[in-house]
């Protein structure tokens, strides 16, 4: 197993809306146990491939407190859906950005598992969000994208801003912000 690089917004390749996955080969399982050890040591509880920059439409959560309760959805589909309501998002592309966003509390998803038989899930609460959240980066959008272009904005300067930070501690030279 290996721990992959998970890109960070604004990259502009998180903006990459996901290929359906035609063949469920053991590269694919690879890529799952990879995107699971990843999301893990994180920690977070969802991670799409959009993330860690392969374009395929699969999505790995586990909402559980110890890793018990690992869910793949392989170009899942959200068949039905209700029960709207209002929660507190973050995102692992997006670190330590806090947002209120709507969702639905309740969906039933079809989706291929990880041996590519078809499936259907159920999920509630905080899992029905997660998903919800990864299927939109499977489309190239973040949960940023449901707030104000003011707040967006500062979002972004933030992220930037933390961007040159770290490159300035890293090699002691401070390069050019790109703050847009
Ligand atoms: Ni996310």
């Amino acid at each position: 197993m290996a721990k992959l690089k998970i890109l960070e917004y604004p990259d502009p390749r998180l903006r990459t809306r996901a290929k359906k996955v035609e063949k469920v080969d053991d590269k694919l399982r690879q890529l799952v146990d990879d995107m699971f050890e990843t999301m893990y040591a994180a920690p977070g509880i969802g991670l799409a491939a959009t993330q860690v920059n392969v374009h395929q439409r699969i999505l790995v959560a586990d909402v559980s407190d110890d890793q018990s309760q690992p869910v793949v959805l392989i170009n899942p589909e959200i068949i039905a859906a209700d029960d709207e309501g209002v929660s507190e998002e973050g995102c692992l592309s997006v670190p330590g950005i806090y947002e209120s966003v709507r969702r639905f509390q309740h969906v039933r998803v079809s989706s291929l598992d990880r041996d590519g038989n078809q499936t259907e899930v159920e999920a509630f609460g905080l899992l029905a969000v997660c998903i919800q959240h990864e299927m939109d980066h499977l489309d190239g959008k973040l949960f940023v994208d449901y707030l104000s272009e003011l707040k967006r904005q500062r979002i972004r300067k933030k992220m930037e801003k933390g961007r040159r930070d770290t490159a300035t501690s890293r090699s002691g030279v401070s390069g050019t912000p790109s703050i847009i």
